[in-house]
């Protein structure tokens, strides 16, 4: 699980936006669901479009129809989208990977978002919230509740949901 992380986090440091990539999320993504996609950092976004492409080829193990494919591959382009509130740069990249999950922080949010501790104690608690806090962006911008489902529950363990399982499988290989 560790090295996992830190392996992510080596790839992640020479996240490259292709125009294949744009392509590859302009096909599946309205232009709605492309907006709230825009607003990742390079790194999620990367990181986003890897784990969407490894959905589309695990799906070809499952029987999925065409239309809980493109769910799926939505689903997996989106699933981090609640980190797009703060821009988690590397340094709390490198302190929750190592450092919060071991500890409360993240757990609560701090009354402000202004520099300094408070900064700090909202980008861990984003960090930490991210799945619930995307689900309501997604709501918010109206999309379709089935996708907000998937954002909300896309670390979810033993999902009874065949695509909750695919994301989360494709998330933990990119
Ligand atoms: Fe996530």
């Amino acid at each position: 699980m560790m090295w996992r992380r830190i392996r992510q986090f080596v790839a992640a440091c020479k996240a490259e936006i292709t125009p294949a990539d744009e392509a590859f999320t302009s096909d599946f993504l309205n232009p709605v669901e492309k907006s709230l996609f825009d607003r990742l950092d390079a790194v999620t976004a990367k990181h986003s479009i890897n784990t969407a492409r490894t959905v589309l080829r695990l799906a070809q193990s499952y029987n999925l129809s065409a239309t809980e494919k493109q769910h799926a591959v939505k689903g997996a382009l989106l699933h981090d989208i609640g980190k797009s509130l703060v821009k988690i740069t590397k340094f709390y990249k490198v302190f929750y990977v190592l450092l919060g999950r071991f500890l409360f922080i993240g757990t609560w949010k701090p009354p402000h978002t202004i520099a300094g501790v408070n900064k700090f104690l909202y980008t861990m608690y984003v960090a930490k919230n991210h799945a619930k806090l995307g689900a309501d962006l997604a709501e918010k911008a109206g999309l379709d509740s089935r996708l907000v489902r998937l954002i909300l529950y896309h670390h979810a363990e033993n999902s009874t949901d065949p695509i909750i399982n695919i994301i989360r499988e494709a998330d933990e290989l990119n």
